[in-house]
This record gives structure tokens, C-alpha cells and sequence, in this order.
């Protein structure tokens, strides 16, 4: 089974990859070939992944399945959340939407948080979205080199207190956002 994810972050691709059988193969929509940016104009994250699944499922003619997380924080009533790829400003970067945040959270000692995936399935037939939520705190400086986007500030509460950019795929996959809501995916189907 090879399946196009319609995402062109590779790092979602080795976290989706870690949870599917080793007989699946997953692909960034770039992987397959398809260059052009995929549509996220929405303001919820249901709506932006129901919008690249839809624009991949049109694009093949076959099956897409799509990935829009954010970071929830209470303390910012729920921000950067949809906008979390841009909190830093529009060059989507990384290591400055962590520092946007640390800035945003400077001096405040209410750091709970969650992590939250939206997966939309679209088929020719349809579409159905998963939804996945871990909860956690936010450090007050960075830690971990492994992992992506926010993970080397956030502390899941399931954890042993190591940030998910001090955890291994493996470990990460066992109470992330991203597994959670693929593994509701994959019951899905096999039912
Ligand atoms: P999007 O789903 O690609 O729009 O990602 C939204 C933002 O959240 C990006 O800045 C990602 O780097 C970040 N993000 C998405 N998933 C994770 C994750 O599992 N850990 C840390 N940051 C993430």
C-alpha cells in the first residue's frame, strides 16, 4: 500500500511512517511529484485539513490523507493554534515561531498546552476527519534536538518529563497528538 499524504513536511511522513505496518509506504505530496503548495486558507484546523485532502484527492483521483496540527495554549486563550506554522511571521520558520512563543510566555507561570492533529480522509466517495489531542506544559527555554516545530518546548503530561524533542520517533508516537488521531483513522478503516 503506498500512500501520498497530502503534506510536504517530511517529518510528518517519519511519524505517520513509525505507526503504519512496515508494509505501507508513506510519501510527501512533493515525493509524488506534485510541487504546487497545497491550500490552507481555512481558520480551523478541520478546515485546512479538509482542504489539502480535498485538493490532493481531485489532483490523483484516488484516496489523500491530510495532517493540520497546532499548538493550544491556555494562557494565550487557545493561541498561536491554526496559525501556529506563522507565529513567528511569514517565513513559517521553526526555530522562530518557538521563540515567538517564549516571548509571548515571558513571566507567565500558567503554561498548560496541547498539541492538536485534525486528519481528513478523502475519498471519491467522501471525506471524514480524525481528531488527536495530547496535553502538556510549556518550558520556559528549549530543550531537545530531536523532533520538529514546537517539540523541544513541550512537556506531554502523559511523559516522564523529557520534552518530545528528547524522545525517539518511537516514543513520541506512543501519546502524540499525530498517532492518536491516525490510530482513530486506521480503526476506521479495518472497521
Ligand atoms: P501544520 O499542521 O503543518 O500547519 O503545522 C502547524 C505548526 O505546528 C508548524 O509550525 C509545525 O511545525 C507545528 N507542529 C505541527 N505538528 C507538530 C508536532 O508534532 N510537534 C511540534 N510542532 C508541530
Amino acid at each position: 500500500m503506498k500512500l501520498v499524504l497530502a503534506t510536504q513536511n517530511p517529518n510528518k511522513v517519519k511519524e505517520i511512517q513509525a505507526v503504519l505496518p512496515s508494509t505501507w509506504s508513506v510519501t510527501t505530496a512533493l515525493e509524488a511529484g506534485i510541487t504546487e503548495e497545497l491550500p490552507e486558507t481555512g481558520d480551523t484546523l478541520d478546515a485546512n485539513a479538509r482542504e489539502k485532502a480535498a485538493f490532493l484527492q481531485e489532483y490523483t483521483g484516488g484516496f489523500a490523507l491530510s495532517d493540520d496540527s497546532g499548538l493550544e495554549v491556555d494562557a494565550l486563550d487557545g493561541a498561536p493554534g491554526v496559525y501556529s506554522a506563522r507565529y513567528g511571521g511569514p517565513e513559517k520558520d521553526d526555530a522562530l515561531n518557538r521563540a515567538a512563543l517564549l516571548r509571548a510566555m515571558d513571566g507567565q507561570t500558567q503554561r498548560s498546552a496541547r498539541f492538536r492533529t485534525v486528519m481528513a480522509w478523502a475519498t471519491p466517495t467522501g471525506m471524514t476527519t480524525y481528531e488527536g489531542v495530547v496535553e502538556g506544559t510549556l518550558l520556559t527555554a528549549e530543550r531537545g534536538t530531536g523532533g520538529f516545530g514546537y517539540d523541544a518546548l513541550f512537556v506531554p503530561i502523559d511523559g516522564d518529563g523529557r520534552t518530545f524533542a528528547e524522545m525517539s520517533v518511537d516514543e513520541k508516537k506512543a501519546m502524540s497528538h499525530r498517532s492518536r488521531a491516525l490510530r482513530a483513522w486506521m480503526e476506521d478503516l479495518r472497521s
